[in-house]
């Protein structure tokens, strides 16, 4: 990280700049590259869509984008928290739209939108997910552990792979017409998703949850083995536990899950909360000294959404401290 990470975008050195003022001698102007290449952004004049961008690990994604020089579409369906976050990163660099992304109609909006205001979509990052309820077992010794099979919601089921899987599906459909259609302007356009640890090994999440994000990881390689014709990059970014609302409030609740009215996710949660729910996570984790923050993950996506990764494609970037890749139950 460097100082112009924490610099306002609007008063980061432009690379032009840099470059005119090292003209006088050679060691000058190999001063000056070296200082560009280590001031250039990292997103620089790309323009970003992040669903589910209002709170949690999608805020920390916005803020990521917008101070590696992109300019960022939030698209959410907490229309105060969103407006909030593009009104504080300001108009310039920052726009709230509404959306679903479970409803087809409000992804190609935000996508319009996107393209209208800022004349192009180079990075998609499908964010926006649910949890999900997950029913206590009622048929005696089926699921017992964590809520039943047997006593599956279809509705619910339904509602979270709406969410979670096709909102993703949505997102890619939209962004890679928009993105194939800036080809000629430049662009070769790169969508990341937010899967999950769920998505990788299972009894992490509800059923519906661990399914969603399974076929989320699923729908990134069929996806990526497409678009890599055209040049389109599609990866995803699999998180352990991150004490946002999400985490905070399923675990408040007792159980792998919202509760009854389903928003329970939105509620607010106090500092105290979340230190206790790190305190778990870091208890459960694998590697331990560092605790997980929405940020390693912003910086995870953030690194697929640049051309750092320009030749990876397909890929299901863990960040869990190695969560998934052991099961230390004998103490080794
Ligand atoms: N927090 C974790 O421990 C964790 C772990 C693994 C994966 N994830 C994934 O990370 C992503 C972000 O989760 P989070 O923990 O920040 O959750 P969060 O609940 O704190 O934030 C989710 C955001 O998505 C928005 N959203 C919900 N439904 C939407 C919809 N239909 N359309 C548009 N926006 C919608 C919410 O308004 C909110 O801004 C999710 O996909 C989640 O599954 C989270």
């Amino acid at each position: 990280m460097t100082a112009l990470d924490f610099m306002p975008a609007e008063k980061a050195p432009q690379a032009g700049s840099l470059a005119l003022g090292a003209t006088t001698n050679n060691a000058a102007a190999a001063g000056a590259a070296v200082q560009l290449q280590l001031q250039r952004r990292r997103l620089e004049g790309k323009v970003a869509i992040v669903t589910g961008g209002a709170r949690g690990i999608g805020e920390a994604i916005v803020r990521a984008f917008v101070r590696q020089g992109a300019r960022v579409v939030i698209a959410d369906i907490d229309d105060a928290a969103g407006e909030a976050l593009a009104d504080a990163l300001g108009a310039a660099w920052c726009s709230y739209v509404h959306c679903d992304v479970s409803v087809e109609a409000d992804v190609e909006r935000a996508v319009g939108c996107c393209v209208a205001s800022y004349g192009r979509l180079d990075v998609l990052c499908n964010n926006a997910g649910v949890l999900g309820r997950q029913a206590a077992p009622s048929v005696a010794g089926v699921g017992a552990r964590s809520g039943g099979i047997a006593s599956l919601d279809a509705a619910e089921f339904d509602r979270v792979l709406r969410v979670n899987t096709l909102g993703a599906a949505l997102g890619m459909k939209h962004a890679a017409r928009a993105m194939l259609q800036s080809r000629g302007v430049g662009g070769v356009g790169s969508i990341v998703s937010v899967a999950s640890v769920a998505g990788v090994v299972g009894g992490m999440g509800p059923h519906a949850y661990t399914a969603s994000k399974h076929a989320l990881v699923g729908l990134t390689k069929n996806a990526a083995c497409e678009l890599g014709e055209h040049g389109i990059r599609v990866n995803c970014v699999s998180p352990f536990g991150v004490a946002t609302p999400m985490l905070v409030n399923a675990w408040r609740h007792g159980h792998q899950g919202e509760d009854e009215e389903g928003a329970s996710s939105a509620a607010p949660v106090s500092a105290e909360e979340v230190e206790k729910t790190e305190e778990m996570v870091r208890g459960l984790a694998t590697l331990k000294g560092p605790t997980l923050r929405a940020g390693d993950i912003a910086e995870a996506a953030l690194f697929l959404a640049s051309d750092e990764s320009r030749y990876i494609s397909g890929h299901n970037l863990v960040v869990d401290g190695g969560v998934t890749t052991s099961r230390n139950v004998i103490g080794l």
